[in-house]
């Protein structure tokens, strides 16, 4: 197994059964702090489990998932997030019935684990909240309720929640899935400005385009299993890789 000397984000033989089913099935891997890695793979693969596992949602069967030096199994996932560990949804989330800009400030105020949960919204807080919709494009949908914001809008406002306390490590799972090509060029350079800012992106992602674009090292996840660690510009050569997609929908490249 090669990998970075120092990794910011470590698992060894990490798996997760569900009865006879192994939808993880032991991996390890090493992803250095100044990576991109993007994960490919076919519904079902275990993708979406390894993120849990990851991110403390789920409980491993067995192996260990070491994050910034320290072993994080078993952590909850709000304790890791305080960490510097993020992440977002397959699904998006956010709370509908509030607005865009109330949706930043509870993640400004309550999600840093540094400041007192509570009521009192600060002059800082709201500039600090309104801040980050302008970074991520969303400042003029800031009085917008989230039930009503288009589909990109809603997955830059999950993007923007989890990096607002500035995370090492930020997992996206399909981040532009469903989304349209000229939405997905906006995401690539939004990609790229978080990469600038420096910080370890892992994201799970179909459309090879994006992934080909974002990455700089690719990770193709099939029956639970890494059978691809490199160069995401080899996957559609690699035989494994294609032997895989074969009879599949194939590698989606819009
Ligand atoms: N909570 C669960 N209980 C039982 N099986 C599950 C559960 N979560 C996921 N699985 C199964 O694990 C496998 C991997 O699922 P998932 O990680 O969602 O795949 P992917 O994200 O790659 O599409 C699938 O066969 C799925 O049905
Ligand atoms: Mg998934």
């Amino acid at each position: 197994m090669t990998g970075p000397a120092v990794p910011i984000l470590e698992c060894r033989g990490v798996s997760k059964h569900y009865g006879a089913l192994a939808a993880v099935d032991g991996i390890d891997l090493k992803i250095a702090a100044n990576e991109t890695v993007g994960i490919g793979g076919p519904n079902g693969a275990g993708k979406t489990t390894f993120f849990d596992l990851i991110s403390g949602l789920t409980a491993v069967s067995g192996g260990e998932v070491v994050f910034d030096g320290r072993p994080i199994t078993g952590r909850q996932p709000h304790r890791l997030f305080h960490e510097g560990l993020a992440r977002t949804f397959q699904v998006t989330s956010g709370f509908g019935s509030l607005t865009v800009l109330q949706n930043m400030l509870v993640s400004v105020v309550n999600g840093s684990g540094r400041e007192r949960p509570g009521l009192l919204l600060t002059r800082r807080h709201r500039d600090r909240a309104m801040a980050f919709l302008a970074e991520f494009g969303l400042a003029d949908l800031a009085n917008d309720l989230v039930s009503n914001i288009p589909v990109i809008a809603r997955k830059k406002l999950m993007v923007a929640s989890a990096v607002v306390h500035e995370p090492k490590v930020l997992l996206l799972d399909e981040p532009v899935g469903g989304l349209m090509p000229r939405e997905i060029d906006e995401f690539i350079a939004l990609m790229n400005q978080l990469r600038a800012q420096g910080i370890c992106i892992v994201f799970i992602e179909h459309v090879m385009r994006f992934l080909t674009a974002v990455a700089g090292r690719a990770l193709i996840i099939h029956q639970g299993k890494l059978i691809y660690d490199g160069d995401p510009h080899g996957i559609a050569r690699d035989e494994t890789v294609r032997s895989v997609y074969l009879g599949s929908a194939g590698l989606a490249s819009h």
